[in-house]
């Protein structure tokens, strides 16, 4: 059995029984070198450098949000998030994911509840999060899959119902 599952601009994921393919769909690299250029030559390599501040500035523009924090890595980013939210407890998540997922939930004592996935873009399946829900659930941790959007709207009122 041979999946192929194609996302936006030119990622591309291929799925067989025995390996899992993604290709990233970054820009051109001549287009990127200007900017480790000016690094070199600024010598700043922690916080508070240019693009560090253009691009939280900018990233805050574009998604129109109060607040925003750029982090090392996406783990980092997930530890601090479920920490910020008092997250405790048992928490729903997919089974089909970078180990980041259930590392942030372990590191923060968090006992994951994995509920499965939908056949076509690998992400939590809704109805399968519902039957999942108990009295101790106490939240909900989808992840977008190779970049397709999970159905959020369904997940979120599943938690509403469960509040
Ligand atoms: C779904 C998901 N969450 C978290 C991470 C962790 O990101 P990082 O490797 O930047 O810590 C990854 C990395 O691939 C990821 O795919």
């Amino acid at each position: 059995m041979y999946w192929k599952a194609y996302t936006k601009g030119n990622n591309n994921v291929s799925v067989s029984k025995t390996n899992i393919h993604h290709t990233s769909g970054i820009t051109t690299i001549g287009r990127n070198y200007r900017i480790p250029e000016e690094i070199w030559e600024n010598r700043i390599l922690t916080n508070k450098g240019r693009f560090h501040e253009q691009f939280e500035k900018e990233l805050v523009e574009y998604l129109g949000v109060k607040y925003l924090s750029l982090f090392a890595n996406g783990t980092l980013a997930l530890v601090t998030a479920l920490q910020t939210l008092s997250i405790t407890g048992k928490l729903i998540t997919t089974p089909f994911s970078f180990v980041a997922t259930t590392h942030s939930l372990w590191w923060n004592n968090i006992k994951p509840v994995f509920s499965n996935i939908e056949p076509d873009y690998f992400n939590l399946d809704p109805d399968k999060v519902e039957e999942a829900l108990t009295p101790h659930t106490t939240a909900i941790m989808s992840v977008h899959v190779y970049g397709n959007l999970c159905k959020l709207n369904a997940l979120k009122n599943s938690a509403d119902i469960n509040r």
